[in-house]
């Protein structure tokens, strides 16, 4: 009975010894890899990358471009495909970026910024790779990656997607979601016989515009931080599947140093023709100058036409196609014959009189946007209220009063004085 008593004692003492010991082997196990996690992670901080590493520089573990370029390890891949769904900005390579564009074959436009070109990720996704100025290069890289990681945190259904960046000695680029239609001005102004843009009708230039004013509302009043995009025109308003509208280069005046194709003179910013005002006067400068632009963008969709056309004939529609379209539009709508602009926005439609009580919205909305002191014009909400029929649209003032005086037989804009007609009361809504 003591043998066997004591045979049991001993069995019990080997099951807890080697429960003991399996227990202590786990937590040793559990603690070297929690060491060796934190040591990879400080190693890839080290790579001073803030927001997510999509495969680092060169010197980095065999990321997407990795020792060869044109091959994507799976584990980097994981990495990659983490990264995208944590919608953070990835960083990527000089290597990585001539890989994903097959060294840049593809180039899609060119602007103030700098080059894009089409490209493919490994995932066989398309991008825009949009190499940016060498001017870039005096920009400090801490400034850099906060304003890329301000943009990569800007979410909107109608703003494009940032999903990466590139800061390496020689290559600043940014990487976007792929928009397959193109941009907006390409069904605008596309007069060749045989277009390759599909003709879009009013309703769905509509639909574009309520878009575009939703992305511009949640720059202006949505996010923690104001993004001023100082650059609304068609080449920025970018269309994708269905024709859905999604605004690009917001956050890039920021940025970026401008090319002489834009503004630069005094430090100004936007596109000529698309630039409020205050931009190029020494006025102070509000989100309301993204306003300004935006109802000229609005122009150029009732008029299908670019707002200032130098060097060509006289219009279809009984206006000279060198007269500045804003004020051709404004005329029309003073002397009662909005008629005129309503009947060359709805050409060759299909929507009748749906399309004409949107044109007429858009009309009224264009002409408030466009006023020439930025406390008339309404905010980008009002904007998207009175476009959508929520918001009653009161009768504009002159925008232009303080232009030199009409003449009916056409022509440029041409500034006399700062005053205004305006007395600054906000009647403009009505609400
Ligand atoms: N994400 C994208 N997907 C598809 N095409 C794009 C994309 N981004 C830009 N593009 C095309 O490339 C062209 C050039 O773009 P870019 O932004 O460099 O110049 P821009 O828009 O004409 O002027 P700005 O520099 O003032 O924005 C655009 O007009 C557009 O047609
Ligand atoms: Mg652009």
């Amino acid at each position: 009975m003591a043998i066997a008593n004591g045979s049991l004692a001993l069995a019990l003492i080997g099951v807890i010894t080697t429960g003991i010991v399996a227990v202590v082997t786990i937590v040793a196990i559990y603690k070297c890899a929690r060491i060796a996690i934190k040591m990879w992670y400080s190693s890839s901080r080290d790579h001073h990358t803030p927001i997510a590493n999509g495969g680092g520089s060169s010197s980095s573990r065999g990321g997407i471009g990795g020792a060869d370029a044109d091959v994507v390890e799976m584990g980097s891949m994981s990495h990659f495909i983490e990264g995208l769904q944590n919608e953070r900005p990835l960083r990527f390579s000089a290597r990585q970026l001539r890989a994903f564009t097959k060294s840049y074959a593809h180039k899609v436009g060119s602007g103030g910024f700098g080059v894009v070109y089409r490209g493919v990720f490994p995932s066989g996704a398309p991008v825009a790779v949009k190499v940016l100025n060498s001017t870039l290069g005096k920009r400090a890289e801490e400034q850099f990656m906060a304003e890329v990681g301000t943009i990569g945190r800007t979410y909107h259904i109608n703003l494009v997607r940032l999903y990466g960046f590139c800061f390496d000695a020689d290559v600043k680029a940014l990487v976007y979601e792929y928009m397959e239609k193109g941009s907006l001005d390409r069904y605008l102004f596309d007069s060749s016989p045989s277009p390759a843009a599909e003709r879009i009708g009013f309703e769905k230039l509509h639909e574009i515009a309520v878009g575009t004013a939703k992305a511009v509302r949640y720059l202006h009043e949505e996010c923690a931080q104001r993004i001023i995009h100082y650059d609304i025109k068609p080449e920025n308003v970018l269309l994708g599947a269905g024709m859905a509208p999604k605004v690009s280069d917001f956050g890039l005046a920021k940025l970026c140093d401008r090319e002489d194709t834009h503004l630069t003179i005094t430090g100004a910013r936007g596109t000529p023709g698309y630039a409020a005002p205050e931009l190029w006067m020494p006025l102070p400068v509000t989100h309301k100058c993204d306003v300004y632009s935006y109802g000229m963008l609005l122009f150029e969709m009732l008029g299908r036409r670019r707002n200032l056309e130098l060097g060509a004939g006289a219009g279809a529609h009984g206006h000279g196609s060198q007269e500045w379209y804003p004020r051709w539009v404004w005329h029309r709508f003073e002397a009662g014959e909005t008629e005129a602009v309503l009947a060359r926005a709805t050409a060759a439609a299909a929507g009748g009189g749906r399309e004409r009580e949107k044109a007429e919205r858009v009309c009224m909305v264009a002409l408030w946007c466009v006023q020439y002191r930025p406390e008339d014009r309404p905010s980008m909400g009002n904007v998207v209220r009175m476009l959508e029929g929520e918001d009653h649209i009161a009768a504009p003032r002159n925008p232009f009063a303080h232009l030199a005086p009409y003449s009916a037989a056409g022509s440029s804009p041409t500034t006399t004085t700062a005053t205004t007609e305006s007395d600054g009361s906000s009647a403009r809504t009505g609400r």
